[in-house]
């Protein structure tokens, strides 16, 4: 649901407004998304711990949730860019790995696994023939917005389990953002975007345990206000969200953070994506932010 929010005058905070229910509520700003129809989609091979090739995977039920999750955006007013996928390479539908990509700067991605290499490339020429000006080949092992996270202020780079710590030196040089480096220790969570999910600039919202004391510490001073998410949702992997600023998509099963969520002013936006689970994603693994 898409609420109406009404300006009522002067608020103590800025760009804070308050709804007609009375409750504090946040500001949305439109957002450009890249995504990658689940044409190939299929678990053929595991690499995280959700992933189980034995069991079946239905290409025509990932088409129906992934074809969902970019309606959602397309109703919130965002503009959706489409990525062609290439057959052979089922995790192509994760374009959030696939480069990131602040202020009109690209940095490709270099995979951990071989069974994604493929994708790198895709990518990269999706940038190159859309006329992009600065597109750079990483040197080190990144899967882009899956372990790099704008904050708006700084980028948080994820490492542990996919890509490399000393990517985060090549991040800065590229962005000239300060980057601040997480590691992550449960493999459960192997991605920065299945722990934690940016909501504004000074909010987000985390899974504690999938970070060692030195992350919790970094996480606590980034952000004003944070989220703590239960067991149960990040199980579901309901971290894997995407905000506006308003509105956060996340994965329907996360009822407990969804709650948590609306108490605070977002407006929670639940879309099924259990067939894209079974690979070990969610609607953020299938969203790569276009920023500039
Ligand atoms: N099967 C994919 C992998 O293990 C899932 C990637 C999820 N992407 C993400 N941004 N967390 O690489």
């Amino acid at each position: 649901m898409i609420g109406v929010c009404i300006p009522l005058g002067p608020t103590p905070y800025p760009g804070l407004m308050i709804s007609r229910g009375g409750s504090a509520s946040r500001t949305a700003t439109p957002r450009r998304y890249l995504m990658c129809p689940p044409e190939h989609f299929a678990v053929t091979y595991a690499i995280n711990p959700w992933m189980r090739p034995g069991e079946p995977t239905d290409a025509a039920t990932a088409m129906r949730q992934w074809a969902e999750l970019r309606q959602i955006y397309l109703d919130l007013g965002h503009d959706v860019r489409i990525i062609e996928p290439v057959p052979g390479l089922p995790d192509m539908v994760f374009a959030a790995n696939g480069a990131t990509v602040v202020g009109g700067t690209v940095l490709g991605v270099r995979f951990r696994h071989p069974q994604r290499a493929g994708e790198a490339g895709a990518y990269l020429q999706w940038f190159r023939d859309r006329g992009y000006p600065r597109v750079r080949v990483p040197r080190q092992v990144n899967e882009g917005e899956g372990d790099f996270v704008f904050t708006g202020r700084v980028l948080l780079a994820g490492h542990g389990f996919r890509s490399d710590e000393a990517a985060g030196t090549e991040l800065a040089e590229v962005f000239g953002l300060p980057v601040v480096s997480l590691r992550l220790v449960d493999p459960r969570f192997y991605h920065l975007d299945t722990a934690l999910c940016v909501l504004d600039p000074d909010t987000a919202m985390y899974y504690p345990p999938a970070f060692d004391d030195a992350g919790r510490a970094a996480i606590a001073a980034q952000f004003a206000e944070l989220i703590e998410a239960k067991d149960e949702d990040a199980e579901v992997l309901g971290l894997n969200a995407v905000s506006d600023g308003q509105h956060v998509v996340l994965p329907v099963q996360a009822r407990s953070l969804a709650g948590q969520l609306r108490e605070r002013g977002f407006e929670p936006i639940g879309v099924d994506m259990s067939e894209i689970l079974k690979s070990g994603g969610g609607p953020k693994c299938c969203t790569l932010e276009l920023r500039g």
